[in-house]
């Protein structure tokens, strides 16, 4: 039997409707689609009949499988000829495990390809209408975790605009680290709860109080914590729906 092929895929955030055409194209045609928690499961609804479908797992402290048990299975459904569809959050590459199963796949000799997909850290603040950049004004930003597994120091480096993804459990050490980079206390920022989907919300304050708020609105995550100026933009276009 021919070995079959691997497609790690970007769902995309909340929004099932922003995943790429290639993507939801080799959804359609998958023999086996193995899932992430964050990805929408109105993607599931494309899926060809017989196919099969596992749930991966993988949100903050919950994983069903292990990395190297999904490997395994990719790689036992290729060598049975299928093609699979390893679906991911956001874009399969950013803060994602999408290149070790990549590296993986190639150190066992399986074909499989890269689909890029829409990232949160870029959708979710353009959801309320938050440019991470503004010709002329801010030309820098990064894009950071908020959480580290080993006890290596959160980064906060000097650009106009940070923004953190997994930060809702550890924001006070985030927000101290921004601080001691040099932000002021009053510097605009915001989380953005479920960006695109239905239920999303966003929280706005400054690093002085955003704490306080932020417990005060139960933010939960997938959030994406933003802190800078931009903050102010969304507000002048969606100001309705700050909180
Ligand atoms: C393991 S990372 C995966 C990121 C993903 N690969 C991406 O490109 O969006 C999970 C984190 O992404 C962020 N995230 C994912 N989806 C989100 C959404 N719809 N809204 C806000 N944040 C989201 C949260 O910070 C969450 O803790």
């Amino acid at each position: 039997m021919a070995t079959g092929k691997v497609y790690i895929i970007g769902a995309g955030p909340g929004d099932w409707e922003l995943i790429t055409v290639k993507g939801l194209k080799k959804i359609k045609e998958a023999d086996v689609i193995l899932y992430d928690f964050l990805v929408s499961k109105d993607l599931l609804r494309f899926i060809k009949k017989n196919a099969q479908i596992i749930c991966c797992g993988k949100s903050d402290g919950l994983h069903i499988f292990e990395q190297p048990e999904i490997n395994r299975l990719l790689l036992k459904f290729a060598k049975q000829g299928k093609a699979v569809a390893r679906l991911k959050g956001g874009d399969p590459l950013v803060f994602s495990r999408g290149i070790e199963e990549a590296l993986y796949l190639k150190s066992k000799g399986i074909d499989f390809e890269i689909i890029q997909g829409i990232t949160s850290a870029f959708s979710a603040p353009e959801s309320f209408g938050i440019p991470l950049t503004r010709k002329g004004k801010y030309s820098s930003v990064a894009v950071l975790t908020g959480r580290k597994s080993n006890r290596d120091k959160l980064d906060a480096p000097g650009c106009d605009t940070l923004v953190y993804l997994m930060a809702v459990s550890n924001i006070e050490n985030v927000v101290n680290v921004v601080l001691a980079s040099g932000k002021k206390k009053n510097t605009p920022c915001a989380f953005v709860e479920r960006g695109t989907a239905k239920t999303e919300r966003i929280i706005t304050g400054s690093l002085g109080n955003i704490v306080r708020r932020s417990k005060e609105y139960k933010v939960s995550s997938p959030a994406v914590f933003i802190v800078g100026k931009v903050v102010s933009y969304g507000k002048k276009i969606y100001g309705h729906k700050f909180k």
